[in-house]
């Protein structure tokens, strides 16, 4: 049996280890791949330093590597009587290099581990999640571009309100992700810095290389302050899903917006029919379960930073074993909004537009304030125009004129979608993701 890293001569009850390590092992393997890199670049910083020769260092990489390569088969497990990922790298190290494999935790503790793990983890899924938000962004584009023509009603308290467009209609829900996207930029750039080196929260008495491991594992810079690297833990991930978060919340407004116009009452939208389901009762049912579960999804997700808030809150300065819990919550977010992602540009990509609404007479009184302007245009007080119209609908004389002149910036005849996609595009280029993948490859041995 496996001892733990830090038995000595009292064994652990295992009533208190099932308690304290609980869903750990299945969360640690998210984090694998991530900490065998971790390792990989702090014991090329030992080395540097005299800590490991360079035939040490060889050999240890070599293993690593080989290890790297069975987590990337899916073939890598935590057993059942080691405590983490940790401990397991390892144990699977001393298992086949004897004492070399013991040497490599020098000047490092789990604590700052876990923090660089998750580091690394939460750089390369936020790149996933981009690309997932880049695919339902262009697909919003694409739809606002093809129904820039096609009007609907525009709505203030749910009450008819003024003309607005499919183009706009769609168009606003890619220019809210551009504003996400700026969100998720800061939480990367929070992310993107170094923590390794800080060990269990106060640094080490070994010279260690810090400037080394940043490079190696392509961070811009490191989390410097070693008491607050470790003070980052919770905070980091906090901030993340705050900006995950935001996408959840643009996607679950547009969630809303689809359900209600898919509904008999507005008729503003079709949703494909395979992506609709039945009912058990009533045999004509479509319903857009789809899009409800999305909001639902989204929902969950605009929790969790609510949810690392009071997992953490009150926690002073240093490390504590509470911190593990956040990864339970935390770390299985990016795949559920990476699906939601992808459904929902599916939905968009295949909805159907209602090209003709507005032969429906319910929508004549939202052309008022059109016949307001033409009156003021031809030189009437906006408020005496405003009055007449009033009047004349009052009296039922009111004639609609269904020709509409929106010319302004981002109104339904001057969608502006090039100047967002050109945001978008200045945004998406402004995260790096190719240093790390150099980084990692580095590392890797590839290049
Ligand atoms: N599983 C632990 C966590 O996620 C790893 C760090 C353990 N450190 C310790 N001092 N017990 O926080």
């Amino acid at each position: 049996m496996a001892s733990k890293l830090w038995e000595k001569s009292v064994t652990v009850n295992s009533d208190v280890e099932v308690y304290t390590v609980g869903l750990d092992r299945e969360m640690d393997m998210y984090l694998a791949r991530y900490d065998v890199l971790g390792s990989l670049a702090h014991i090329a910083m030992l080395e540097s330093i005299g800590l490991l020769t360079s035939d040490e260092l060889k050999v240890l990489s070599e293993e690593l590597r080989a290890i790297y390569d069975v987590i990337e088969e899916g073939k890598f497990c935590i057993e059942d009587d080691v405590e983490d990922v940790h401990s397991q790298v390892e144990l699977m190290l001393t298992r086949r290099l004897g004492d070399i494999g013991k040497k490599i935790h020098s000047g490092r503790s789990r604590n700052d581990q876990v923090l660089v793990d998750l580091k690394l983890f939460i750089r390369s899924r936020i790149e996933d999640v981009i690309t997932a938000i880049t695919g339902l962004f262009k697909a919003l584009i694409s739809q606002s571009d093809r129904y820039k023509d096609v009007l609907m009603p525009g709505y203030t308290h749910l009450q008819v309100a003024m003309p607005s467009s499919f183009g706009l209609w769609f168009g606003a829900y890619a220019e809210s992700l551009v504003d996400d996207l700026t969100v998720l930029k800061a939480a990367y750039t929070v992310t993107n810095r170094n923590p390794l080196g800080s060990a269990a929260g106060y640094g080490s008495s070994f010279p260690l290389d810090r400037d080394m491991t940043t490079r190696l594992l392509g961070f811009d810079s490191m989390d410097y302050n070693v008491v607050y690297a470790q003070m980052g833990r919770g905070k980091v991930e906090r901030i993340v899903a705050q900006a995950l978060a935001s996408v959840a919340s643009t996607v679950s407004k547009l969630a809303f917006d689809a359900c209600m116009f898919n509904s008999q009452n507005f008729g503003f939208i079709k949703l494909p029919d395979q992506y609709t389901t039945g009912s058990s009762i009533m045999p004509h049912k479509k319903n857009p379960d789809v899009f409800e579960l999305t909001r639902a999804k989204c929902n969950k997700i605009q929790a969790l930073p609510y949810e690392i808030t009071l997992i953490t809150n009150n926690l002073p300065s240093g490390y504590f074993r509470d911190l593990q819990l956040v990864k339970e919550n935390f770390l299985p977010a990016f795949d559920s909004l990476i699906d939601i992602l992808v459904m929902v540009t599916r939905m968009v990509s295949e909805v159907s537009v209602n090209e003709s609404i507005l032969d429906d007479p319910r929508y004549r009184l939202m052309f008022s304030v059109e016949e307001v302007n033409r009156l003021t245009l031809a030189g009437m007080p906006f408020r005496d125009a405003y009055k007449k119209v009033g009047l004349d609908i009052e009296k039922g004389e009111f004639e609609p004129d269904y020709t509409l002149k929106h010319t302004h910036a981002g109104s339904i005849g001057n969608l502006c979608n090039d100047r967002i996609v050109g945001l978008y595009d200045d945004l998406l280029a402004s995260f790096d993701f190719d240093k790390f993948h150099v980084a990692f490859s580095r590392l890797l041995g590839k290049e």
